[in-house]
């Protein structure tokens, strides 16, 4: 069981066992493929045997490259950059400005990602990565064995940066694919779809129950989590597809009253064992 290399807003950790239960027990002699990767908290839960990985976020796809090819370097270039606010603002306009070397790129990404606020990402319209210092005491930047964890683990798969649609060329009967698309948000102002300049609609949804059903007819297992929202149940009703509900507490939400318990649900295919 590895552990994330990075925080990302909705990350699956809390999950993980939810999700274990709907497994089909032969899970791990499957190949296994998550098209919206983020920090892939299930992943290294499953530490599965081959597959792919995906994200439409570039520099964070150019980041698990590195972690992949070069852990070694990426580990002490990370190591020479200081704690503090005024290296943090220094290091945020380098990655913002400058045409970096990959290693140099993915070593102020992870130093951003452990010191900024919340270890969000978000970027303005310019693409320009804007969040403000976190303010910890005293964080933990690198952990130089889940980089090797996580080295090790991405040399059994392909590393793409598509859309999630790449699956469908991707997927072959019998593997196993996990989807966690960004939610639907609840009103405009709890919206988090700030990943990536691109945005994800209830269009993206449609496509992506779209995608569902064409992996179902293809004999690919599929387990997607979303938000328990009517948009979503409704897209989903004359579906064959199981809805299970789980309620999963969310530490990333702008508005506070929100923060707490938020109904989820896992729609799957995997018949029940
Ligand atoms: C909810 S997060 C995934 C979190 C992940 N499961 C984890 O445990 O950290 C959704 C991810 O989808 C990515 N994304 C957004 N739109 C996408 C698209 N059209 N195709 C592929 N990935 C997309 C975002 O960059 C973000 O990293």
């Amino acid at each position: 069981m590895a552990r994330p290399v990075l925080k990302w807003a909705g990350g699956k950790r809390r999950l993980r066992f939810e999700i274990d239960k709907l497994l089909p027990p032969d899970h791990a002699g499957r190949n296994y493929h998550e098209p919206f990767f983020g920090g892939g908290a299930l992943f290294f839960h499953l530490e599965p045997r081959g597959g792919s990985i995906n994200d439409v976020n570039e520099r964070l796809i150019r980041f698990y490259k590195v972690v992949r090819e070069l852990p070694q370097e990426l580990i002490e270039e990370v190591n020479r950059y200081e704690y503090g606010k005024e290296r943090y603002y220094e290091l945020r306009t380098r990655f913002n400005e400058g045409e970096l070397e990959p290693v140099e790129e993915a070593a102020i990404f992870l130093y951003l990602n452990k010191t900024g606020y919340n270890g969000l990402y978000r970027v303005n319209s310019k693409n320009k990565f804007n969040v403000p210092f976190g303010r910890y005491k005293k964080p933990a930047i690198v952990h130089p064995g889940r980089i090797i964890r996580a080295s090790e683990l991405f040399r059994r798969f392909e590393i793409y940066c598509e859309r999630f649609t790449y699956i469908k060329e991707v997927a072959e009967e019998g593997d196993l694919v996990y989807l966690d698309p960004p939610y639907l948000p609840k009103s405009d102002t709890a919206d988090f779809t700030a990943y990536s300049k691109l945005g994800f609609g209830f269009d993206d949804h449609l496509m992506l129950r779209d995608l569902c059903l064409e992996l179902d007819e293809k004999g690919v297992y599929f387990i997607q989590s979303n938000s328990f929202v009517e948009p979503i149940m409704d897209a989903y009703r004359g579906t064959e597809f199981k809805i299970h509900t789980v309620e999963a507490s969310r530490a990333i939400n702008r508005v506070i009253s929100d923060r707490g318990r938020i109904p989820e649900v896992l729609i799957t295919n995997i018949p029940n064992v």
